[in-house]
């Protein structure tokens, strides 16, 4: 059987891949020099997180050297956006699916220019989406659903391997109470979401430099997030997450692997599993549910469906439940 990734390489090789629009935006001077490989402040992060004793890395290890700056929401490592084929006929079918189950109107509220890259499909006549808004809003109303989210809720998030910040970014201007701090620990990725939330003005949210996640306080998260990220490390960075997690008693964990289980990619290549650390960190699965889980159609045919996990700490310090959960069967 060939694989997607294959065949998707084999159609843009044959030039049958419809990339969907994407362009930077009329980026201004001063935001094309910051966006550098040589920005003193993404020199610094680099050589900080270069000096840190850590595990290695395994799908991220090369990353940094190849990352096109001022195009960092295009069709890359952090969002796969087009199809081999039928792309547009996707995002159509999917954004009519995020319409019906999205009670508060973000697809149009939530906006889309597309700049930096990102791909931009038509579905309307004046609706232009984005792999970015369509999987946000379906993360976001999914954690209402299963966690009980009321809108106004003052919710605090620590995102992990936050990327550029595509749900610090869709998530603080949907909960206009949440707060959220990103971490990641690919320095490029720490530079680029300082530099995205701060372009989107967005508010009530902090990155912390992976070299001072020792400073995060204890008992302050309702909620850890990690899409798509853990999928695509050694299970020794995802222990050393869960340890963290563990020392700042986070009592819910909202999980997006890229696969229907949850292997890792080591350092030589073979596939570990991280199944196991989550409970020995004494996290449970308490709901899980296809990403599409109000279609089966969708789930074949709808953009990169995937399944959406929420894990519990059953040993807490302090038990303050912050949310109505929603018992499901995982
Ligand atoms: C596919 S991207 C997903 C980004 C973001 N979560 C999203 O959904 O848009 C994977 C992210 O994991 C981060 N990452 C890679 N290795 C990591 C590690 N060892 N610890 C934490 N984050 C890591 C990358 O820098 C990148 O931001």
């Amino acid at each position: 059987m060939i694989s997607t990734t294959l065949k998707t390489q084999i159609w843009f090789c044959l030039g049958k891949l419809k990339p969907g629009r994407s362009h930077e935006g009329n980026l201004d001077a001063a935001t094309r020099a910051y966006l550098s490989s040589v920005n003193q402040k993404l020199v610094d992060l680099r050589r900080r997180y270069d000096q840190i004793k850590k595990p290695g890395h395994s799908c991220w290890a090369a990353w940094e050297n190849y990352v096109n700056l001022s195009r960092f929401r295009a069709e890359n490592d952090y969002l796969s956006q087009a199809y081999f084929s039928r792309s547009l006929i996707r995002y159509r079918m999917t954004a009519a699916y995020v319409e019906a189950v999205d009670r508060h109107g973000w697809l149009r509220s939530l906006s889309e220019d597309g700049n930096f890259g990102a791909k931009l499909w038509r579905v309307d006549q004046d609706l232009h989406v984005s792999r970015d808004l369509l999987d946000s809003i379906l993360e976001l109303c999914w954690l209402e659903e299963f966690i009980g989210w009321d809108l106004n809720e003052a919710i605090q998030v620590l995102d992990i391997g936050a990327g550029y910040g595509r749900f610090a970014h869709r998530f603080t201007n949907a909960f206009p109470n949440g707060t959220i701090t990103c971490v990641d620990a690919i320095a490029t990725s720490t530079f680029l979401c300082d530099f995205y939330l701060r372009y989107r003005q967005c508010e009530r949210w902090t990155v912390a430099p992976f070299d001072k996640i020792g400073e995060l306080s204890s008992g302050r998260f309702t909620l850890a997030t990690n899409v798509h990220s853990w999928s695509e490390m050694p299970v020794d960075w995802v222990r050393l997450w869960l340890d963290l997690l563990s020392d700042l008693d986070v009592p819910y964990l909202f999980l997006v692997p890229n696969f229907e289980d949850l292997r890792t990619r080591e350092l030589d290549g073979s596939l570990g599993n991280f199944g196991y650390e989550l409970e020995r960190h004494s996290y449970r699965c308490v709901a899980k549910s296809h990403k599409y889980h109000r279609s089966d159609i969708m789930e074949r045919f709808g953009v990169y469906p995937t399944d959406y996990y929420l894990f519990e700490r059953t040993r807490t310090r302090k038990r303050e439940v912050p949310c109505g959960t929603k018992s499901r069967e995982p």
